[in-house]
C-alpha cells in the first residue's frame, strides 16, 4: 500500500518551498485563476483531488462562487487537515485515502457531479495507465459547460540530450539551497526519507495528456508550459 507520509513530513514547508523547487508552480496556480474567471464559471461544485494544503482552491477561490462547496481528497492526513483548515465551513466532505483505489474514485467521481475539478501536481507520481484511468472519472465527473484544470509536472524535450529544463531547474533550486531560501533543514528531511517512503517521479507527455482528455469528451487547451510544469484546461461541452 502506497504511503504519503513523504508530503505529510513537509506540510509546514510545503507552501514556501514548492514555489522555489517548480519554476512553474506560481504560474499555473495564477493561470488557473485566470482561467475561471475568463470562462465566467462561477462554480458552486469543486472537486480538489490531490489537495495538498488546499494551494489549488485558495488560488482559484476569488472566482468561485460564495456558497461553492468543495470537496478535498488526499492520502496524507496532515495535508487534508491544512486544506480543511483553509476551506473552513465550505468543506462538503473531506476524503483521505489513495484517489486510485478504484472504489475511492468511484465514490468520488460520480458522474455530472461538478462546475469545477482541479488536480494541481497531483498525478506526476503514477504511471499513464493510472492517470488516463483517474483523468477519464474525473471527466465524467464534470457537468456540460464545466472545466476540468490540470496543472502537473511533465516531460520536458531534451533534443540530442540537451536536457535545459533539467538544468536550469537544478541550477535554479541549487542557488536557493545556497542563498538560504530553501532551508538546509528542509534538504535533510528530504533526503533522510527512507526508500519505503519515497514516491516515484513519473512526468507524462503533454500530448499524451491532451490524446486522453480529449477522447474523454472534453475540449482541451494547454496556455501554458513553464520549464517542465503545464497547465491543461479541459472543457465539457453543452
Ligand atoms: C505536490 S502535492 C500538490 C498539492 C496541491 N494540489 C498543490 O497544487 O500544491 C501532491 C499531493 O497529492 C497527494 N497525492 C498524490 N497522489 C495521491 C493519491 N494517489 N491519492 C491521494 N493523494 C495523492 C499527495 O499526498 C500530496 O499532498
Amino acid at each position: 500500500m502506497t504511503s504519503f507520509a513523504r508530503y505529510d513530513r513537509i506540510v509546514d514547508a510545503y507552501s514556501t518551498m514548492w514555489p522555489l523547487i517548480v519554476p512553474g508552480y506560481v504560474p499555473c496556480l495564477n493561470a488557473m485563476l485566470e482561467a475561471v474567471r475568463a470562462l465566467d464559471l462561477r462554480p458552486r461544485d469543486v472537486l480538489d483531488l490531490g489537495c495538498g494544503p488546499g494551494s489549488a482552491i485558495v488560488a482559484v477561490a476569488p472566482a468561485c462562487h460564495p456558497e461553492a462547496r468543495v470537496t478535498l481528497v488526499d492520502g496524507a492526513p496532515k495535508m487534508l487537515a491544512a486544506a480543511q483548515a483553509v476551506v473552513g465551513s465550505r468543506v462538503a466532505a473531506a476524503i483521505c485515502d489513495d484517489f486510485r483505489t478504484p472504489e475511492v474514485l468511484a465514490r468520488i467521481t460520480r458522474p455530472l457531479s461538478y462546475d469545477l475539478v482541479l488536480c494541481s501536481f497531483a498525478l506526476h507520481h503514477w504511471d499513464d495507465a493510472e492517470k488516463r484511468l483517474v483523468l477519464e472519472s474525473l471527466a465524467r465527473s464534470v457537468r456540460p459547460g464545466g472545466l476540468l484544470i490540470l496543472a502537473d509536472e511533465v516531460v520536458a524535450d531534451a533534443p540530442a540530450g540537451w536536457d535545459v529544463v533539467g538544468r536550469v531547474r537544478m541550477r535554479m533550486i541549487d542557488a536557493n539551497i545556497t542563498s538560504g531560501r530553501i532551508p538546509k533543514e528542509f534538504v535533510a528531511t528530504e533526503a533522510a526519507l527512507p526508500a519505503e517512503l519515497r514516491l516515484p517521479f513519473k512526468p507524462s507527455r503533454t500530448d499524451e495528456v491532451i490524446s486522453w482528455l480529449a477522447r474523454s469528451g472534453l475540449a482541451v487547451g494547454v496556455p501554458l508550459t513553464v520549464f517542465g510544469a503545464a497547465l491543461h484546461l479541459a472543457l465539457k461541452p453543452v
